[in-house]
């Protein structure tokens, strides 16, 4: 019912009663059940709808901690480099604690829905001529200079509310699941995981899934070719006996629309790149899995445009109607 995150787990993470709560009721999101494609996978399957977050994507999470901490300690502004669900949200954050967003996004590279809702929302939008990495390392120098904040998953706040999705979803089961897989670009939501379920005491394997192609996938959220928590990453998905997946286009797309054929899950091609690697990750027959939908397919409707079918022009005539349902 829109209640904080930082509410709901205040006992877990870095606030106390002077921290200013900047919330927009996110967390709280649906674990459901995939039955069709637990049968085609041959196992029990679960998807995660971080899309259900207040800006449609997991980032919701870590932002409320990242702000709420930032004007707790008298940020002035906030800064980031995104690939387009990082900027949305750290934009939303920023307008609901009343102080400026500037969000750095690699020109031409960021999906249509994504960049509406952080200039809808004030953010000042900067295409920055470069790559996600290159706006990354500019954006990681103007916080150090003092001036803004800025609020990527290095900034460690972002991890802290980030790991509140492994509470949740232990919360739902009853119990850890045997497997989580999650799209992976830059490794933060992976560390959050793995951060999350050390607290719990109970980890499952993580599966974090990368594109064939980082430079140049489809699927634009995870188009970073230096992921900043790499190594940490590798560290944890060995501790938790996992392993790095790689899928390629092709797979994205093919699970992104199974997805949204076979369980009425609309997600952008990143957030199905989870269910892309289960092909690859030898899970054992009726494996508990959970699949973390990162972010809504209203983000990026150009790909729904290019890969989903065609609508048909009809006049508001029933014989006509009929005879073109047939
Ligand atoms: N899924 C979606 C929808 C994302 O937007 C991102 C990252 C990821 C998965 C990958 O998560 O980086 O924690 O491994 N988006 C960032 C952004 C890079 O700027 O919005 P990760």
């Amino acid at each position: 019912m829109g209640v904080a995150l930082i509410d709901r787990f205040r006992d877990r993470l870095p606030v106390d009663e002077r921290t200013p709560v900047v919330s927009l009721g996110e967390g709280g999101t649906p674990l459901i059940r995939a039955p069709r494609l637990s049968e085609q996978h041959g196992v029990e399957l679960w998807l995660k709808l971080e899309s259900a977050n207040p800006t449609g994507s997991f980032k919701d999470r870590g932002m409320t901690v990242a702000v709420s901490k930032a004007v707790e300690n008298g940020a002035r502004a906030v800064i980031c480099a995104s690939t387009g669900n990082t900027a949305a949200s750290t934009a939303a954050y920023a307008a609901r604690a009343g102080i400026p967003a500037v969000v750095l996004q690699p020109a031409g590279a960021v999906a249509l829905g994504k960049l509406a809702q952080a200039r809808a929302v004030g953010a000042l939008v900067l295409e920055v001529r470069g790559s996600f990495d290159a706006a990354l390392a500019a954006a990681r120098e103007l916080g150090a200079r003092g001036t803004y904040v800025l609020v990527n998953s290095v900034n460690p706040n972002r991890i802290e509310g980030q790991k509140t999705i492994a509470f949740e979803i232990e919360e739902d089961l009853g119990a850890a699941p045997d497997a989580i897989v999650l799209p992976y670009g830059g490794g933060g939501n992976t560390r959050a995981l793995v951060r999350g379920f050390s607290e719990l005491g109970s980890m499952p394997r993580l599966l974090p899934a990368q594109a064939a192609n980082r430079a140049e996938t489809v699927a634009s959220a995870i188009r970073i070719t230096d992921p900043a928590h790499a190594a940490e990453v590798d560290e944890a998905v060995g501790l938790s006996d996992g392993r790095v997946l790689t899928v390629s286009d092709d797979e994205i797309l093919r699970a992104w629309g199974e997805l949204a054929r076979a369980e009425g899950i609309f997600c952008e091609p990143s957030s199905a790149a989870g269910l892309a690697a289960i092909a690859h990750a030898d899970l054992p027959r009726g494996a508990v899995v959970v699949c973390v939908v990162t972010g809504h397919g209203l983000k990026d409707p150009a790909i729904a445009t290019a890969h989903a079918g065609p609508t048909i022009a009809v006049d508001p005539d029933p014989d006509a109607i009929e005879e073109a349902v047939r």
